[in-house]
């Protein structure tokens, strides 16, 4: 029950690291309920296919499609690019692969956050092979001045600094995920 659990925490200690609060959880429900309405309004007619990517969308997944008001379908898929550490290694690898039928169907692939676009730009291109009928991507946060990829993110939750964050879904080295609300590296 929300309000049990008292958050934002004053700060979140990770050995010599400090994360101080960045989007409380009233913030992060409020935009993601915006978006949610701006992609039902878009795809009325339609029955998208929610695509999540594991493991760090599946809070957003899990509130963007409570507020969709349109039938909608959702599958997963996994991929993995940062191992345990903070800076992402450079080679993206699949790890689920979609049960879902894509061909001819309008796809909406969630994430949590956009850093280099590394990802994104590696899911657009093994579905564009798939034969949709569109793709689109909603993130919930990206780091613009951290992008080294020619990407398209058409529905974003918020612009942040190029900057380590956790909580709601997102992870350092696993951990921090169970987090309400979101937690920002201070210098
Ligand atoms: P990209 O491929 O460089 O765009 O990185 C995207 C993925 O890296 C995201 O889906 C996250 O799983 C992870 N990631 C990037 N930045 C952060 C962060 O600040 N905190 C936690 N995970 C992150
Ligand atoms: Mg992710």
């Amino acid at each position: 029950m929300p309000g049990v659990i008292k958050e934002p925490k004053d700060q979140i200690i990770v050995g010599d690291e400090v994360f101080v609060p960045f989007l409380t959880e009233e913030q992060i429900q409020k935009r993601t309920e915006e978006l949610a309405k701006q992609i039902s309004g878009e795809y009325g007619g339609t029955i998208p296919v929610f695509i999540g990517v594991l493991n760090g969308s599946f809070l957003f997944m899990s509130d963007l499609i409570r507020y969709v008001d349109i039938d909608c379908e959702i599958d997963f898929f996994k991929l993995s690019s940062y191992g345990d550490e903070k800076i992402s290694s450079g080679n993206v690898k699949l790890l689920k692969e979609l049960n879902c039928e894509v061909d001819g169907r309008d796809i909406i692939i969630v994430e949590d956050i956009v850093d280099s676009g590394l990802s994104i730009k590696y899911i657009e291109e093994l579905f564009t092979k798939k034969n949709p009928n569109s793709v689109k991507v909603v993130s919930l946060l990206v780091k613009p001045n951290s992008l080294k990829y020619n990407i398209k993110i058409d529905y974003i939750g918020f612009d942040i600094p190029s900057k380590f964050v956790i909580g709601y879904g997102l992870d350092y080295a696993q951990k921090y995920r169970n987090l309400r609300s979101i937690y920002i590296l201070s210098e």
